[in-house]
């Protein structure tokens, strides 16, 4: 068997094709354009170029995009303030603030400070408990982009065994709650997990977002699998996944790439979430 590619970025390219005519009608429905701001501490350069294409994203897609920048040394203080203006900035319709924050910053502080119905990356525990709960209001984008892409290419996760290598808010956490949604059966895995491939080899659907280049073998998947490879990291010059692509695309029956499976869909979701929290915000006043 050879896997079906799920191509993440030609429905990210569809995606914004459906979302150019919802900002649009969304303009002449408020009469202003639907406004993210990003939040950046530090200089680390992968959470710069993330930031970036966030804004590129935005631009193309009539999002008015803004960027608070904060030095690698700022207080968490600082940085409260920023998020409280941001809060209170009715331009301003979702917030994001750029994960990892450097170590003197309490992430959990800050996110639990984001207005909940301005937070796009649902980070905060007011949209984690609600999606705990199956209210799926404001999701994780990356979480969101890969049911997004299993939805399209049809691939039911009702009665599947789901195994999940990663347990960050960013990813593992919200999309074992989107599979238990669905009604999948899941298993979350990571850096502790004593015998990976033990439940790597049940897995019906697997889903690897650890970094760790060609992590994920042959030998730990069973045949039909599908496979999403959320996992980034650069190898020989090329940036490659946590899965061993060329091999368990042989065992699989789906398999995204990496590039152009799971992170062209990443940002589509958060631009998605942007216009859906500029909605909510804006029918209620
Ligand atoms: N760091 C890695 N991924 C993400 C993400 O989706 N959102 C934010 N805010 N930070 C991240």
């Amino acid at each position: 068997m050879t896997a079906v590619v799920l191509d993440g970025r030609k429905l990210a390219v569809e995606v914004r094709a459906g979302r150019r005519e919802r900002v649009s009608g969304f303009k002449d429905k408020f009469g202003v354009a639907p406004g993210l701001a990003s939040v950046i501490v530090g200089d680390d350069s992968a959470s710069r170029m993330y930031v970036s294409m966030k804004q590129k994203a935005c631009s193309e897609a009539g999002i008015n995009s803004m960027k608070r920048e904060l030095p690698a040394e700022a207080s968490v203080e600082e940085l409260i303030g920023v998020v409280d203006a941001l809060n209170n900035d009715d331009s301003v319709h979702g917030i994001l603030v750029q994960l990892p924050l450097p170590r003197q910053i309490n992430t959990q502080r800050i996110l639990s400070l984001i207005n909940p119905l301005k937070d796009v990356d649902g980070f905060s525990p007011v949209n984690q408990g609600r999606l705990a709960a199956g209210d799926e209001f404001m999701v994780a984008a990356t979480p969101l982009g890969v049911i997004r892409l299993l939805d399209e290419y049809g691939i039911k996760v009702k009665g599947m065994d789901a195994v999940i290598v990663n347990h960050s808010i960013v990813l593992g956490r919200p999309l074992a709650m989107l599979l238990l949604n669905r009604n999948a059966t899941v298993t979350v895995c990571h850096v502790d997990t004593r015998d990976l491939k033990s439940h790597t080899v049940k897995a019906d659907l697997l889903v690897s977002g650890t970094g760790v280049a060609g992590l994920i073998k042959a030998d730990m998947v069973k045949d039909g699998v599908v496979v999403v490879d959320v996992g980034i990291s650069r190898k020989k010059g090329r940036t490659v996944g946590d899965v061993d692509y060329e091999k368990v695309k042989e065992k699989a029956s789906y398999i995204t790439p990496v590039p152009g499976g799971t992170g062209p869909m990443t940002v589509a979701m958060l631009l998605d979430n942007t216009v859906k929290a500029a909605e909510h915000i804006l029918s209620l006043s």
